[in-house]
């Protein structure tokens, strides 16, 4: 795909991964050291060192939190050197995604964010989404919130060519998933229950070495605009439907400008416009390998890039001498 020379200086694409990697380096110094809240921090912080030497008018509009909750990165935030100047840019972050993963030294832990032009990503409250995602080559809307799980998996085994027992789906371990567990182990096919960590889960379905076809059940929705930012990335569909508990979750929603509580997002509802995506390991995990200190005391660092306007992708090795 050819360049269509949106608004996002492509200059940011490495300038993002700069970021991604100072969150991921910070917070591998705590992996499996049982403290989430430290391990988190320490991501918070690094992000926003590396955001504060860019030249960008940014702003966060996923985050940390409200500003009354989070001391950094937190909704609404300005970041980069040069307010009032540079390019004006919307920020979805989360430096740290598995917060848990990370204190256990378990799988897939990243450092994560998007960003796009402004107004161009869906401003998330910090409630739990619905989540539905296919990889690409798929019929628009082959999966959907009005079909049952079954339907959703025999539509795709249909497509795919092969029985729904072969196909594999991707759901956060979780008592509230109970339910969908249950039909989709009635159907026999493949459950792959991970422990925490959506957005690798959600991006796993475009990725065909991960085997698995489908990414169903809720997480935050936050999450969920950051993995509906890498698909805009690479391809693929995602449903999302934000989910409130009381009125409280309703009352936030309201505040970022959301009228319509019910309403089923797509991809382009949730990260439209030209869109940059960067992740970076913090533990290993199904789309990339985790922060490693050599022996030479070098730390290595694995990220995956993406930009929505020209279709690229960047696997990035880094090899960190000063840290
Ligand atoms: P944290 O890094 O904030 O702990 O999030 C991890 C995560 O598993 C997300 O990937 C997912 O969207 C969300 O938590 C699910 O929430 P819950 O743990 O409440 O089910």
């Amino acid at each position: 795909m050819t360049d269509t020379g949106s608004n996002l200086d492509r200059v940011l694409v490495l300038e993002m991964v700069r970021v991604t990697e100072a969150a991921a380096i910070a917070a591998a110094k705590l992996i499996g050291r049982g403290d989430e809240k430290a391990a988190d921090a320490a991501a918070v912080e690094a992000m926003r060192t590396a955001f504060n030497t860019l030249y960008m008018d940014g702003t966060i509009v996923i985050g940390e939190g409200e500003r009354d909750e989070a001391p950094m990165l937190y909704i609404g935030e300005k970041v980069g050197n040069a307010p009032g100047k540079g390019p004006k840019i919307d920020i979805a972050v989360d430096p740290l995604e598995g917060t848990t993963i990370t204190a256990k030294a378990g799988p897939n832990a990243l450092a994560v964010l998007a960003i796009a032009e402004e107004g161009c990503l869906l401003n998330a409250p910090d409630v739990y989404m619905d989540k539905l995602a296919v990889g690409p080559g798929y019929s628009p809307g082959v999966v959907n919130f009005d079909n049952s799980v079954r339907e959703n998996v025999e539509a795709v085994a249909r497509e795919k060519g092969c029985p729904p027992e072969q196909i594999i789906v991707c759901v956060l371990d979780r008592p509230r998933h109970e339910a969908i567990i249950a039909e989709l182990r009635a159907i026999g096919c493949g459950v792959a229950l991970i422990p925490d960590g959506d957005v690798a889960g959600v991006i796993a379905t475009t990725n065909p070495e991960t085997n698995i076809d489908i990414y169903m059940g809720s997480g935050g929705a936050p999450e969920g605009v950051l993995a509906a930012a890498a698909l805009r990335c690479v391809g693929g569909q995602f449903k999302g439907r934000l989910l409130f508990r009381n009125d409280d979750e309703r009352k936030r929603a309201k505040k970022w400008g959301i009228d319509d509580l019910d309403r089923v997002y797509d991809l382009e509802d949730l990260a439209s416009g030209d869109v940059i995506f960067a992740a970076t390991g913090v533990t290993d995990g199904s789309l990339l390998r985790g922060v490693k200190r050599r022996r030479d005391g070098v730390m290595t660092t694995e990220t995956v890039v993406m930009r929505a306007s020209s279709g690229t992708v960047r696997w990035v090795k880094g090899e960190h001498r000063s840290h």
